[in-house]
């Protein structure tokens, strides 16, 4: 057998596209620590098991690979940094990363997709790794889009969306957030509309749509993106959102889902968009469009949401 190149192999393994996590845990003299991973993978619901690769050079290596508990936090869009904390910085990684503690003191990662706190089910030796498998003991999630990895970059639907972006044009991202049957919308001159906001640089979309939202009073959770098209001046991204209360919703009108259909919007995509918002959220099976104002297809996001 010809010897194997280890930098082409890891060049091969990293074609395949994963989420990232942090991997957390208290040692015994009571101190924190952390590494971030993409070698987690869900193994088991019944025993509910997982898995995770702490590798031999982590300098915490000896207290993962012995270690009682641990949990896993799955990074969402956006938490790049913690990523990079988590796999560089060399002095305390947790006081940079906003955290809570779970209720054995194992640190949660604040605004994750999902938290995994585990006690440890066994570990396997495998070559310059172990093959780390906890036990879910609790678990938190949302649904907000997961960062991803793969060929050693970060990417996410977000910005695979905005790739379809011709360079020039000006970004329109908007939020159709509901809360219990009913969706918060903007009255305009031309028509109802999501709240929305205009921006020339799309990598501060979600950003710029969450401080603009809350500048309005509302505090929306953004989810998945779920109407994507361009024309000829203005590329257009739209996420589904939740909004955990809208007693006061400011300057925007709060209509039930069912009279959607009723309303005259300020745009024909905006109308095409919420009659099929309305449509699928019958049966909560949604899809994401790509493509222009005029045509494209739409990609199921049942698993997703
Ligand atoms: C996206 C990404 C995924 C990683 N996945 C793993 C992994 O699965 N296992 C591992 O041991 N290290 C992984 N690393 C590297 C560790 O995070 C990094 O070596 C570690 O934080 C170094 O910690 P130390 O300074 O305490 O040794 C990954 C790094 C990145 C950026």
């Amino acid at each position: 057998m010809t010897e194997l190149d280890p930098r082409e192999l890891r060049r091969a393994f990293g074609g395949f596209m994963t989420g990232v996590t942090v991997v957390t845990m208290r040692n015994t003299s009571g101190m924190v620590l952390g590494f971030t991973a993409n070698s987690f993978t869900s193994v088991s619901l019944d025993p509910p098991l997982l898995l995770v690769c702490p590798g031999k050079s982590l300098s915490s290596y000896h207290e993962f690979s012995t270690c009682n508990r641990f949990a896993v936090n799955i990074l969402a869009e956006g938490q790049e940094d913690v990523s990079n904390t988590f796999a560089g910085f060399k002095g305390d990684r947790f006081a940079k990363v906003e955290h809570t503690l779970d209720t054995r003191g194992i640190p949660l990662i604040t605004d994750a997709v999902a938290t995994f706190s585990c006690k440890t089910h066994k570990v396997v030796e495998a070559g310059d790794h172990c093959v780390l498998i906890g036990q879910v003991e609790a678990y938190n999630y949302t649904e907000i889009p997961a960062l991803g990895f793969a060929n050693g970059r970060y990417f996410s639907l977000g910005l695979e969306c905005g790739a379809l972006e011709p360079t020039g044009l000006e970004v329109v991202c908007g939020a159709i957030i509901e809360h219990e049957g009913r969706v918060l919308l903007e009255k305009t001159e031309a028509g109802f509309r999501p709240p929305q906001v205009t921006l020339s640089d799309r990598r501060q979309l979600r950003d710029s749509l969450r401080r603009e939202l809350h500048a309005c009073g509302v505090d929306a959770h953004l989810g998945v993106i779920y109407s994507v098209y361009d024309d000829p001046t203005t590329h257009h991204v739209y996420t589904l959102a939740k909004a955990p209360d809208i007693a006061r919703p400011g300057n925007l009108d709060v209509v039930a889902i069912k009279d959607l259909a009723t309303l005259s919007y300020a745009t024909q995509p905006i109308a095409t968009m919420m009659a099929r918002y309305a449509l699928e959220s019958r049966t909560r099976d949604f899809s994401l469009y790509l493509g222009s104002a005029q045509q494209g297809d739409t990609h199921s996001l049942s698993e997703r949401t």
